[in-house]
């Protein structure tokens, strides 16, 4: 065995260390030299990698600007595009034959971009975009599956200077036309179809349902993939292929110079309460912030193939599928459809195909794998890969070390980095040359600092649960909730107001090693299968249906999803609760929120634990239902 599981150090509980070789190959900085220098000149720190590992149109004034916190500002004064660092630049070197993007359908069908072919077809797009009307600082909402024009509409909202706002394919009609609204998106992007477990997903159907009601949009581009009669709206919707061979589509369009902190992207996510928030971030620190991390922790090299298994819709797939991989000048993997189709050797057949070498995934979907035993896997040759990795939610140690093992052949460290779509990049996470502990996402990354405190802000003691905070800005950080910047005052920052810390709204425990622990949510936020959904958006979905009075949802454990969701409802006057009824709920919620959505079981209730204010106790309903003591009840009304 390569990495042994061993005792030369101090470090306690179950630990893994890198193998010297790994080490040693591993392009990057010693940990501690670098975190200590952040430690000593945040500003100097992030200004100095700013300047050697990207191209400015103008520099800054300022690295950070913290005189009107929490709304920092990064880069103060610079000009830039991160398009210029993610195409542009990479036309002048070499890097302009490299594969940007090599991808494969879920039917089987394969693509290669080198980076010239991406940038020629990105820039077409952000031409076609321009005559469409759009310009700098518009919405463009983007409604897709996995598929390269997908990456290619980002990012040439992004090369003229539009702010996209991607809604994940997995969503349905409600939570598009929500997201939609709120954003007043101009135009709309979006397909056909999209590929799942040889099932069409149908996007433009439910596009339009969404845009029965949505009055912001004038124009619809949609992308042909999987190829059934779609309705076009004569005047409103064009296919992306037409339009891609008019004379609008010019390949010389140049990339817009924009200031750092100019707007590049929304991003939805589900908070606390009420609707999804959008987190805003912008050109400048969220490339330095998003490329240098992953050159750290990935330690990404040119003959890497880097796959990131998430969706673009989500912050994982923004950050390190898209922007980080593209500013670094690095190949990536991108594959369509479900990690089990039509075999459960379908992710280890990739794995072998394209020869990749870093695989950085979820928990959920490696306990889903896990299920299928380690036949699947043994049957490829996956000795291709040399790291891997985890986000989303914690792992838990039975599948980490399933992970290592099974497909990391006990050679390849696993990197568990946690962050938030706030965060826009790792925050807490080991870099190849750490000892691991399973399950923990070891240390924060240089130059940002983490810990684990009490009600009061005073650390607690070691391996005592705590909440999160961050202490001190960094590049990549979101700037606001887009429209509604009291929200991101209130959310972020003003349970520790005094301090100035951001609390991204996670419980934590610290161990004798100063390694962090992430517990969960201490919010209303519940994580299926590593996806983030708001109870508040679960229950508006089901009151939207006419038998529901009221309804609360609450997040029990499940071994496979992490998290499920269960749902309790008081119905209407004249409304008997029925099995079929408990279906057509569950349906329901599909239909307006997605698939993911969905309860597994709804129970009818005649009331709601409430308090005497009228919310909802909703750790009432979820200690009762796993069978623990319910607390404290005296805020409980009745
Ligand atoms: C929440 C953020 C960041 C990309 C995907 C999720 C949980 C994320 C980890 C991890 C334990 C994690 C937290 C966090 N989370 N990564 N490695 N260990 N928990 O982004 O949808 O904004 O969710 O995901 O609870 O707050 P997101």
């Amino acid at each position: 065995m390569v990495i042994r599981n061993g005792q030369q150090t101090q470090l306690k509980g179950e630990v893994f260390y890198p193998a010297p070789e790994v080490i040693e190959a591993a392009h990057i900085p010693d940990r501690d030299r670098v975190a200590a220098e952040a430690q000593q000149n945040l500003a100097e720190f992030w200004g100095k990698i700013a300047t050697e590992n990207f191209e400015w149109y103008e520099p800054w004034e300022r690295v950070l600007d913290d005189s009107n916190e929490p709304f920092y500002e990064w880069f103060v004064g610079a000009k830039v595009n991160i398009i210029h660092n993610a195409l542009d630049r990479h036309m002048r070197t070499e890097t302009r034959n490299r594969a940007a993007i090599i991808w494969e359908g879920e039917p089987g069908d394969r693509r290669v971009y080198t980076y010239q072919m991406l940038n020629h077809e990105v820039s077409k797009f952000a031409s076609v975009l321009r005559a469409l009307g759009v310009g700098k600082g518009d919405r463009v909402t983007i409604y897709m599956g996995r598929v390269p024009e997908l990456v290619v509409a980002m990012l040439a909202c992004a090369k003229i200077g539009a702010i996209h706002s991607v809604v994940y394919g997995g969503f349905s009609t409600e939570a598009l036309l929500q997201r939609i609204e709120d954003s007043h998106s101009k135009v709309l992007v979006t397909q056909d179809g999209a590929w799942l477990r040889g099932n069409i997903v149908e996007l433009k159907k439910i596009a339009n349902e969404a845009l029965e009601r949505a009055g912001t949009i004038q124009t619809v581009v949609t992308v042909k993939r999987t190829g059934q009669d779609v309705e076009m709206v004569h005047g409103r919707d064009y296919w992306y292929h037409d339009l891609m061979t008019q004379p609008i589509a010019v390949a010389s369009t140049p990339t817009e110079v924009m200031d750092a902190e100019d707007p590049l992207y929304i991003l939805y996510t589900s908070g606390t309460t009420g609707k999804p928030k959008a987190i805003l971030h912008t050109h400048g620190g969220y490339m330095v912030g998003t490329a240098t991390t992953l050159k750290w922790v990935f330690d990404i090299r040119p003959d890497d193939v880097w796959w990131c298994a998430a969706d673009p819709g989500w912050v994982t797939g923004h950050s390190y599928i898209v922007y980080a991989p593209l500013v670094l000048g690095a190949t990536g993997f991108i594959y369509e459809g479900a990690p089990t189709y039509p075999y459960p050797d379908r992710w280890w057949e990739l794995v072998e195909r394209y020869g990749i070498t870093i695989l950085y995934t979820a928990p959920t979907a490696i306990r889903g794998l896990m299920r299928f035993g380690e036949s699947w896997p043994n049957r490829h040759d996956l000795s291709s890969l040399r790291l891997l990795g985890s986000v989303g939610e914690p792992i838990n140690p039975e599948a980490w070390r399933w992970y290592y093992r099974v497909i990391g052949k006990e050679r390849t460290p696993i990197m568990d980095t946690w962050w938030q779509t706030e965060t826009g990049m790792f925050m807490i996470t080991p870099l190849p040359s750490m000892p691991l502990k399973p399950g923990s996402a070891t240390l924060p990354f240089p130059g940002i600092d983490v810990d684990v405190v009490d009600d009061e802000g005073k650390p607690v003691e070691p391996n005592e649960e705590g909440y999160l905070v961050i202490k001190n800005p960094w590049p990549a950080m979101l700037r606001t909730i887009y429209g509604d910047p009291d929200r991101y005052v209130q959310q972020y920052w003003s349970r520790f107001e005094e301090q100035g810390w951001y609390l991204p709204g996670d419980s934590a425990r610290k161990d004798e090693d100063g390694y962090i622990w992430v517990i969960g949510r201490i919010d209303d936020v519940i994580k299926v299968s590593g996806y983030r959904l708001g109870t508040a958006e679960v229950e508006s979905a089901l009151v939207s249906h006419p038998t529901v009075a009221e309804a609360a949802v609450i997040g029990v454990p499940d071994e496979l999803r992490g998290n499920v969701i269960r749902a309790y409802c008081i119905l209407r006057q004249g409304y008997e609760g029925s099995e079929k009824l408990e279906q057509e709920l569950k349906e329901h919620v599909g239909h307006e929120m997605g698939p993911i959505a969905k309860p597994v079981s709804i129970e009818f209730v005649r009331d709601l634990p409430k308090t005497r204010s009228g919310k909802i106790m909703r750790r009432v309903l979820r200690a009762r239902a796993l069978g623990q003591d319910v607390g404290d009840l005296t805020t409980l009304a009745d």
